[in-house]
């Protein structure tokens, strides 16, 4: 679907690494070149014309980041310079102030590095518990073992929507739900959903949410938290600085903005959060249901493909996301990534972030291809090909 809308597909590149990050249609590089063309002044700061565009393009873009998971209101979207820096701020700005010693925060084995490690960080500093909920036989999450791992002092379950090495899709809803009657607050992750599949946070009920623009056709260096206003009305900044205070004394008398503006210290990415509108409209436009009807179409040709490979073992060949992870006896992941690249082919290898599933996998390394709404049958058929040389081994050794 919509090649044409991305330059770097008119060259024989054929790229599966959209889990990484996804490639960008040009209307974002020409809204980008746009701003820092035609009206490259700073946001909330200044009182001519040039400045009141930009507010307009910025806050334009939180009402499109609103609608585009509706959110009930504008409030509760905080722009940040990614996943990563999201969940920092929900970590370390509300649950910091809203945990104590001995309360337990349960995740997976399967959560990527930056849902984890601020996890680790603000247990040592309370002395909090991080429990591992147990994935079942196919490394998935079920709600029937987060029953099972909630105890009476649990107070948040911290996960992933959609897994980046397993890319299984979570029960969230039902997850949530049950949380919810337990009062259990939940983070969700969503840097590989949100991208992929239709998220309503009032239907779904989430607390928070952390994602990417850059893995949803957006520019890097923009990412979205979500919070309840209720929730986000309690967190605290963890960066200080133009921008979030209306006043300050000598004496350090000081008056802060409310939320969103509170938690977003400094200039921010202001070409990015204009450009990223134009990724929403563009997801928009093709229809968020669309694009997960045609990966979830994709993947099972994939898989089909990819099964009568001689030596292949599939590690997630059940799940319905774009996500397939991968390795062919004898080969390691990397060499395997290197080799594909002879041939133009993008795929990820190695840990992906996530060091810590290899306790149930068994394995540290493997092969990921993720793909999106711009990939075809023909760039697999070609990655099958290639993969199904029978010399492969000899040439990668
Ligand atoms: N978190 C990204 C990935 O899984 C970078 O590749």
């Amino acid at each position: 679907m919509n090649r044409e809308d991305f330059k770097l597909l008119s060259s024989d590149l054929i790229y599966f690494d959209n889990a990484a990050t996804s490639l960008k249609p040009i209307c974002i590089s020409e809204k980008l070149s746009d701003y820092y063309n035609n009206y490259s002044a700073n946001a909330h700061r200044g009182d001519y014309d040039l400045s009141y565009k930009v507010d307009l393009e910025y806050e334009n873009t939180r009402k499109l980041v609103k609608e585009f998971i509706n959110a009930k209101s504008t409030n509760e979207i905080v722009f940040t310079s990614g996943t990563t820096d999201s969940l920092n701020k929900i970590i370390f700005g509300y649950f910091k102030y809203n945990l104590k010693e001995n309360d337990e925060v349960l995740v997976t084995k399967s959560e990527h590095a930056s849902n984890l490690l601020p996890w680790y960080e603000l247990s040592d500093e309370l002395g909090l518990k991080i429990s591992y909920i147990p994935l079942d036989c196919n490394y998935e999450l079920t709600l029937e073992n987060v029953k099972k791992s909630i105890t009476s002092n649990t107070k948040v379950i911290s996960i992933a929507h959609i897994t980046n090495v397993i890319g299984d899709i979570r029960p969230i809803k039902d997850i949530i739900n049950y949380a919810h009657s337990k009062n259990i607050l939940v983070l969700i992750d969503g840097a590989q959903s949100v991208a992929h599949t239709k998220i309503d946070v009032q239907d779904m009920d989430i607390d928070f949410l952390a994602f990417s623009a850059h893995k949803m056709l957006g520019p890097t260096g923009v990412g979205v938290l979500y919070g309840k206003e209720s929730l986000l009305k309690k967190t605290y900044p963890i960066e200080f600085g133009g921008g979030m205070n209306s006043s300050f004394l000598f004496d350090k008398t000081r008056q802060y903005h409310e939320i969103p503006s509170l938690l977003e210290a400094g200039t921010p990415n202001v070409a990015g959060v204009i450009a990223f509108s134009e990724a929403i409209k563009y997801l928009n436009n093709i229809g968020m249901n669309n694009i997960e009807k045609y990966e979830n179409d994709m993947k099972e040709y994939a898989i089909s493909k990819l099964s009568n490979i001689k030596d292949i073992t599939i590690y997630n060949a059940n799940i319905s996301s774009g996500i397939i992870t991968f390795n062919i006896k004898d080969i390691f992941a990397q060499d395997l990534a290197i080799y594909l690249n002879k041939y133009n082919i993008c795929i990820r290898a190695g840990n992906h972030c996530a060091k810590i599933l290899k306790d149930d996998l068994k394995i540290k390394n493997t092969c990921r291809i993720s793909l999106y709404f711009y990939n075809t049958k023909e760039e697999i058929d070609y990655l099958v090909k290639v993969l199904s040389s029978p010399n492969i081994k000899e040439e990668i050794i």
